[in-house]
């Protein structure tokens, strides 16, 4: 039975209330968390966004009606409790905020009802994620979910406010757009008025804030929607939102001046942690061989050793093989981990292998200096102690070797450096350690499509000093873009754009466009460019990876209120779902083939 608010007011959500409300009548409304009833003495626990309250109906101070009323209050039901705060007649409970006070109520009234969950409204549940997102209204009534959203719009909130503050314009860009070049697979919507004409849905908004700065805008910022038709991960979804903003007449510094100081906004409000200015740097070169990441997390250290010039003249097979063909050898040394049974190194050579290592070489130092090593054999003594000396070895460390091109070297050590981390529980999440990645490459080649591509996107400015290599070296090249990591988490990117259209017609020259193929892609970009372009730059943080680490997360998903899964599908509402052949006709679509799933 569903009883009306008629008449009720809420007066204050149930965590609002203090001993400063004690001896006020007031009314509460919420979800039933517990209801223990001890015969004449039910003490109920009701809980809205902000907390838990106790409310107590007792033999003599309520009706015997209210009571049994009471005692029938299930788990869920929503409630509305009129009654006078009072100090609590038993034990304070330390571990909520309104420990030291409960309700005695006057009225009682149920507003609704509610069959027994699928699993407990409780902070960290065990329930199967699968569960909690086909019940995702239930899942986000839990105090850890209702914090990350509030959390969430705390930092939407005071981003917004920061930015008017520092000039600029909250404007926003549209949805149905052609293709955007962000390099991910675009997805795509039919039009019925134009059919077998597409709008993709952008994977960001990069060319109209570019387009706004040529109108004059000066600062643009969104809070946008992006969307991606990638492969997911713990990190990726494919729709997420950007923190975005463009900025004018600028360059590098001045944008990440602004980022710094918004980010130490942010950590500071929220989490009152104070983010130490400047943000250190780190050039994307320096990044990979200390780290073999451009997203270095410089928590720990185990850095990267380059140990070709040691080894080069040895005789095992595996370092000198790599080394003649252009390769590097290069290692890290996992402090105390020398005693690590076989068993365990062989698991970590495995890992190695799923980034492409095509072994992992070991040298463990043993308590006695004895070394155990898988190529001792292919080493003189002497050539050995060098290496030793070379990764700052001691008794106990265990040292770890990858041998082949660069590339593969930097995923595989960069990869094993922070698993062995989460091993050794060398990472701290309330230690934040921000970092800026500079002077990215421009060009990356891409096996796939034998050809270079725009690491970051193609209307990236080159650096001025390494213009000279555009035609010759292309892949020497440096670009004026930057990354902001968050312990090893890729926060955000942005550069400087070109705005000479030399330059991004020599750009588009080298990406494989034709001029036919670059107008007809960006024809509208550079066209706006030949009415006047102010040099500009910006950048896109993703918010739903800034608030996972800010709220200790591990997966994105829990800062998103209705996020995807792994197949991209939503398990509560089951879209992408099946359309009826009238919705297809009128598209002028059909669908040839349809994949048999049962
Ligand atoms: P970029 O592609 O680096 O740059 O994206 C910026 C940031 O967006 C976040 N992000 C994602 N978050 C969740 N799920 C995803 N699938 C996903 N993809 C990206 C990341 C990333 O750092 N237009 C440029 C920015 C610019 O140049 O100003 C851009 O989109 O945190
Ligand atoms: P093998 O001679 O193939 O038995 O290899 C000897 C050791 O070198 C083993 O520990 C292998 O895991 C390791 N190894 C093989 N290939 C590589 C490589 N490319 N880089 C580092 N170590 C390797």
């Amino acid at each position: 039975m569903a009883e009306s608010m008629k008449g009720l007011r809420r007066t204050h959500r149930c965590a609002e209330l203090t001993k400063e409300n004690i001896g006020e009548t007031v009314t509460i409304m919420g979800w039933v968390q517990k209801n223990r009833n001890k015969g004449g003495l039910v003490f109920v626990d009701v809980r809205d966004r902000s907390g838990i309250i106790q409310v107590v109906f007792e033999e003599g101070k309520s009706d015997k009606a209210l009571l049994e009323k009471a005692a029938g209050l299930r788990l869920e039901y929503v409630a509305a409790v009129v009654g006078k705060v009072e100090k609590r007649s038993g034990a304070v409970n330390e571990n909520i905020k309104t420990g030291e006070i409960e309700i005695v109520p006057q009225e009682l009234r149920i507003l609704s009802e509610s069959e027994t969950p699928p699993f407990p409204v409780e902070e960290n549940s065990k329930t199967k994620e699968e569960v909690r997102l086909k019940y995702r209204y239930l899942d986000l009534r839990r105090p850890d979910m209702q914090r990350n959203l509030m959390m969430r719009s705390q930092a939407a909130t005071l981003t917004r406010q920061f930015l008017a503050e520092e000039g600029f314009l909250e404007i926003e860009t549209p949805i149905l757009i052609g293709s955007t070049p962000e390099g991910a697979r675009d997805y795509l919507v039919p039009s019925r008025i134009h059919q077998g004409h597409f709008y993709a849905l952008p994977q960001s908004p990069q060319l109209f804030k570019q387009l706004l700065m040529c109108s004059g805008c000066d600062r643009y910022f969104q809070l946008a929607k992006c969307f991606r038709d990638e492969d997911l991960r713990a990190d990726r979804q494919p729709e997420f939102t950007q923190i975005d903003m463009e900025l004018s007449f600028v360059d590098v510094e001045d944008v990440l001046d602004v980022n710094e100081r918004l980010l130490a906004k942010l950590f500071k409000e929220i989490l009152k942690v104070e983010v130490p200015l400047p943000i250190p740097r780190m050039t994307w070169q320096e990044a990979m061989d200390r780290y073999g990441s451009d997203k270095p997390d410089i928590r720990f250290g185990m850095e990267l050793t380059d140990i070709t010039e040691v080894v080069k003249g040895c005789e095992f097979a595996v370092f000198k093989g790599a080394i003649e063909n252009g390769g590097t050898v290069r290692g890290i040394n996992a402090k105390g981990q020398g005693a690590m049974p076989r068993k365990k190194i062989d698991k970590l050579a495995e890992f190695a292998k799923g980034y492409g290592a095509k072994g992992l070489a070991y040298a463990a130092v043993q308590e006695d200096g004895t070394v155990k090593s898988s190529f001792s054999k292919f080493m003189k003594d002497e050539e050995m102690s060098a290496l030793i000396e070379a990764m700052g070895a001691e008794k106990g460390d265990l040292l770890l070797f990858a041998a082949d091109k660069n590339k593969v070297v930097w995923d595989v050590l960069g990869a094993l450096r922070l698993e062995l981390a989460r091993q050794m529980e060398l990472l701290d999440k309330s230690d934040y350690r921000f970092l800026w990645v500079t002077e990215f490459p421009l060009l990356e080649w891409s096996e796939e499509q034998d050809r270079f591509v725009a690491m970051h996107h193609p209307f990236t400015m080159p650096m001025e000093e390494d213009l000279e290599y555009i035609d010759s070296d292309p892949g020497r090249v440096r670009a004026k873009a930057y990354d902001i990591v968050l312990n090893g988490t890729e926060l955000g990117g942005g550069s400087v754009r070109i705005f000479n259209p030399d330059i991004q017609n020599k750009m588009f020259e080298v990406l494989g466009f034709t001029p036919e193929q670059a107008q007809e892609q960006f024809g509208f970009l550079l066209t706006a460019f030949k009415y006047g372009v102010p040099p500009h730059a910006g950048l896109a943080y993703g918010l739903d990876r800034l608030i996972m680490l800010m709220a200790k997360e591990d997966s994105i998903r829990d800062v998103i209120a209705f996020p995807k899964v792994k197949d991209a599908s939503d398990l509560m509402t089951e879209a992408p779902t099946k359309v009826d052949d009238k919705q297809l006709e009128e598209l002028g679509l059909e669908v040839v083939k349809m994949e048999e799933k049962e």
